[in-house]
């Protein structure tokens, strides 16, 4: 089984790291559907100490910890109510927070920020988000998700859709499935393509890809499509904005189109590229992506504070 002290990025995990992660947090379903009970957790506390806005990552965290029996006590806002807004560094800060917990879930504006925690932290840091470089829970999530909906990851053909220049959810995404053997459709404009750093991780693994403006036919070519939102927050330029804003909105009429029925996913929130007329589509797992994001926090939590059960 793995043994991991921080997750700061997918860059450094293998396929089976991936695969233990997959393996305890689908293990963790029966405690989260409240069939089964635990309190393995009962003597740590996590700190969720988040600089940018969030609903789901980091409440699927709180309750990922508070359902194993442990404690939380949480920064939402952390620019404005943390001595962030007095002039903290981030290294002093986590020098404090250490103190008061036994891990740390943080989420930063700043690319690197995640890096900058573990360099001086005692207590296991994962990366909630550090701008627009890597989100790696939500990755894990996300190809569990595919896991579950699917029944496996080699072989599908995977189309990744929308802002893929600025969005770290997709960069920590593509990172990730580059380990399987899949075939990544990876549908932007041209000047919203993925990072060249990312891409040269996928490269150097071999991974089938194509990268594409056409939506339409990717989707008939998929067996996943994974939506994501353009990241207006980190484009300057609100022309390049407008520039992006609307081109591809992912609807049923599109899907209906495709030869198969098609996973969707999003990481969500979605703001207008992906139509609610998709969400009684048979394919539409996006909320049932949300819950697998409490059993994905939940089997970090174990690993970092190695706490991995026997049995459950
Ligand atoms: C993502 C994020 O914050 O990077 N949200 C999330 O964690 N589900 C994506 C986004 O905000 O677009």
């Amino acid at each position: 089984m793995i043994k991991m002290k921080h997750l700061t990025g997918l860059k450094n995990l293998t396929r089976l790291d991936i695969e233990d992660i997959l393996e305890l947090a689908e293990k963790l379903e029966d405690v989260y559907l409240g069939k089964k009970k635990s309190n393995i957790l009962d003597s740590k506390v996590l700190a969720t100490l988040f600089y940018e806005p969030s609903t789901r990552t980091r409440l699927s965290f709180e309750t990922a910890m508070l359902q194993l029996g442990g404690k939380v006590i949480s920064v939402a806002d952390a620019m404005k109510t943390s001595s962030a807004w007095k002039g903290e560094t981030i290294e002093d800060t986590i020098r404090t927070i250490e103190n008061y917990c036994h891990v740390i879930a943080m989420r930063h504006n700043e690319v690197g920020a995640a890096d900058k925690a573990v360099a001086v932290s005692s207590v296991p840091i994962l990366n909630a988000g550090d701008g627009s470089n890597e989100h790696p829970t939500q990755a894990l999530l996300d190809i569990l998700t595919i896991k579950k909906e699917q029944g496996k990851i080699d072989g599908l053909k995977i189309a990744i859709v929308g802002d893929l220049k600025h969005t770290r959810a997709t960069n920590s995404l593509t990172i990730g499935l580059s380990n399987f053997n899949v075939k990544l459709l990876l549908v932007s404009p041209p000047e919203f393509k993925t990072s060249n750093w990312v891409m040269d991780i996928v490269e150097e693994r071999n991974c089938s890809y194509t990268q594409t403006d056409n939506l339409p036919e990717a989707i008939k070519e998929a067996n996943v499509v994974y939506v994501c939102r353009i990241q207006k927050e980190r484009i300057d330029d609100i022309n390049e904005y407008k520039k992006i804003k609307g081109t591809y909105v992912v609807n049923r009429e599109l899907l209906e189109k495709a030869p198969k029925v098609v996973t969707v996913l999003h990481h969500l929130p979605r703001v207008g590229e992906l139509s609610e007329d998709v969400d009684d589509y048979p394919g539409a797992a996006y909320f049932r992506q949300t819950f697998n994001g409490v059993l994905l926090r939940g089997a970090l939590l174990l690993i970092v504070l190695n706490k991995i059960p026997q049995k459950l």
